[in-house]
């Protein structure tokens, strides 16, 4: 039987993406279709979104969502099927999906998420006449209510149906002051420990953890640290309390968006039989970052400047990289003071440090397609996609050992080396000692020409699809299913 999942996000790439959850939600509907799960994505109506998606048809109205009334919009785009909630008064303004131009949050962040999962609670519920689905599937923060709805709240079609959340990012809850629960629309025994309140406040990813029928994350090595006091940041509690309930489902690449042979980013498409086509992507990314040439390794840098990523103490090693030879090739945008010290270096070390901060897709790939290694020196790591892109691209990555950064790389020491299976390089911990020790590694073993070409093709011929993990997830939704009935 074809199931129907409701998938429930802030971001779906192409349409709106900060960062990888977007990727993910994005490619989740085709690795689906796959299993016989036929998913559609609900998204908030931002003005890009509405703009890119063309021809919508109106299917639902509501007079009095939180934030006052909203329509839904039925589109498609390519194959995927969209619900996208158009709601004026919260979603059509310029700036990002939760922030202003000017980087401050929108004050009312919990009534924008709010009001969008209870549209998908109302939908799920069996609302809209004709469309009807088997699970709810919440992702992260912003659709952390979607299960309180479900479970606590009358629903407008009636129905229940079970709901999974997805964990993507711990540091991330969608905490708000108790002031807001009257405006939610919840019946107030939701205002226990059992329901969304949450060190007396109202935590949404809390909500979502502590009612959703399943909770995921995206690895199984994060789905182990999110135990502990480090990684679970207030909420390890609930995370050991419903931990028969916790699966780490590793994250998949979209292999048509992400492959080096066709890629129209590329000044050269390659393969891992043809790697030397990889030299002509260098040149040009030397070319737009005003980089000398040399005969040492290009480091590449795509990321969020977070204090996540671990971007601040990279900063500190930067001296060191170009001492030992390397060069750098940076493309991210975050905290202003990082920001400040990559452009401090650049100009320190004019043609060894290129930086671009901003946002650009098409130079994430060229960066992907002609670097020779990439840093991912994160503090933790739920999954991470840029160094999967990085297997899949040649560009070795070069991570700390957290996340799914240890779970999708394998580290270049003696025995991996010997047994022709290493992919990349891992750091033990994330301060300068070590990353300074992991970069001079790299730079080491890109001398030797062909150690560092197994590396790379190791890398090429791993296997990131969304295979096994679409298989996981819809192995996951029918075990709720069948629990339910
Ligand atoms: P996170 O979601 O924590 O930022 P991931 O590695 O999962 O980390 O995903 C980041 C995604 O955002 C990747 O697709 C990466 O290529 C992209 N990305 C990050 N920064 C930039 C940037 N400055 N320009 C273009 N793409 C970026
Ligand atoms: C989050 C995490 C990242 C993960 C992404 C997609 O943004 O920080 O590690 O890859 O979500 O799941």
């Amino acid at each position: 039987m074809t199931l129907k999942v409701l998938s429930v996000a802030s971001e779906a790439a192409p349409l709106v993406k900060t960062g990888g959850l977007a990727d993910v939600v994005g490619a989740l509907p085709a690795a689906l279709a796959a299993q016989r799960v036929e998913v559609t994505t609900l998204i908030p109506g931002y003005p890009s979104v509405l703009a890119k998606l063309g021809k919508t048809k109106a299917v639902h109205k509501w007079d009095a969502l939180p934030g006052g009334p909203a329509r839904l919009l039925a589109g498609k785009l390519g194959e995927a099927r969209l619900l996208v909630l158009d709601a004026p008064a919260l979603f059509a303004r310029e700036g990002g999906p939760y922030a202003d131009a000017s980087g401050r949050d929108w004050d009312d962040n919990w009534r924008r998420f709010a009001a969008v999962a209870r549209a998908a609670a109302d939908i799920a519920g069996g609302a809209v006449k004709g469309r009807s689905f088997d699970l709810v599937h919440a992702h992260d923060w912003q659709a952390g209510l979607v299960p309180a709805y479900l479970r606590l709240a009358p629903l407008a079609g009636g129905r229940s149906v079970p709901s999974v959340i997805t964990i993507h990012n711990m540091a991330f809850q969608g905490y708000f002051p108790g002031e807001i629960f009257p405006a939610l629309g919840l019946p107030p025994s939701a205002w226990t420990v059992d329901g969304v309140e949450s060190y007396g406040g109202v935590g949404f990813l809390k909500a979502g953890m502590q009612l959703a029928d399943a909770i995921t994350t995206v690895s199984p090595t994060y789905a182990g640290e999110i135990r502990s006091v480090e990684f679970g940041m207030g909420l390890e509690g609930l995370v050991l309390a419903r931990s028969s309930r916790v699966h780490g489902i590793l994250n998949g690449i979209d292999t048509k968006e992400w492959n080096p042979a066709t890629d129209p980013h590329l000044a050269a498409c390659f393969t891992a039989g043809k790697l030397a086509a990889r030299a002509k992507n260098k040149r040009a990314i030397e070319a737009e970052f005003g980089l000398e040439r040399d005969d040492g390794p290009l480091f590449i840098v795509v990321s969020r400047l977070t204090w996540q990523k671990g971007m601040d103490v990279f900063a500190e090693v930067l001296d060191h990289l170009v001492g030992i030879g390397g060069r750098l090739a940076l493309l991210g945008s975050g905290d202003a003071e990082i920001e400040q010290r990559f452009h401090a270096a650049a100009a320190r070390h004019p043609g060894r440090i290129g930086v671009r901060i901003g946002y650009d897709e098409a130079l994430s790939h060229r960066l992907q397609g002609g670097g020779d290694a990439i840093l991912i020196p994160s503090r933790f790591e739920p999954c991470g996609l840029t160094q999967l892109y990085g297997l899949a691209y040649g560009c070795v990555p070069v991570v700390s050992r957290t996340g799914g950064l240890a779970d999708t790389v394998i580290d270049a020491n003696p025995a991996a080396l010997a047994a022709g299976v290493a992919t990349g390089f891992q750091i033990n911990a994330v301060n300068a000692g070590a990353l300074a020790m992991g970069v001079s590694r790299t730079v080491a073993l890109y001398h030797q020409t062909a150690a560092w070409k197994r590396l790379q093709t190791n890398g090429m011929k791993a296997d990131f699809s969304w295979g096994a993990s679409g298989a996981a997830y819809a192995a996951l939704y029918r075990q709720l299913i069948e629990e339910q009935e």
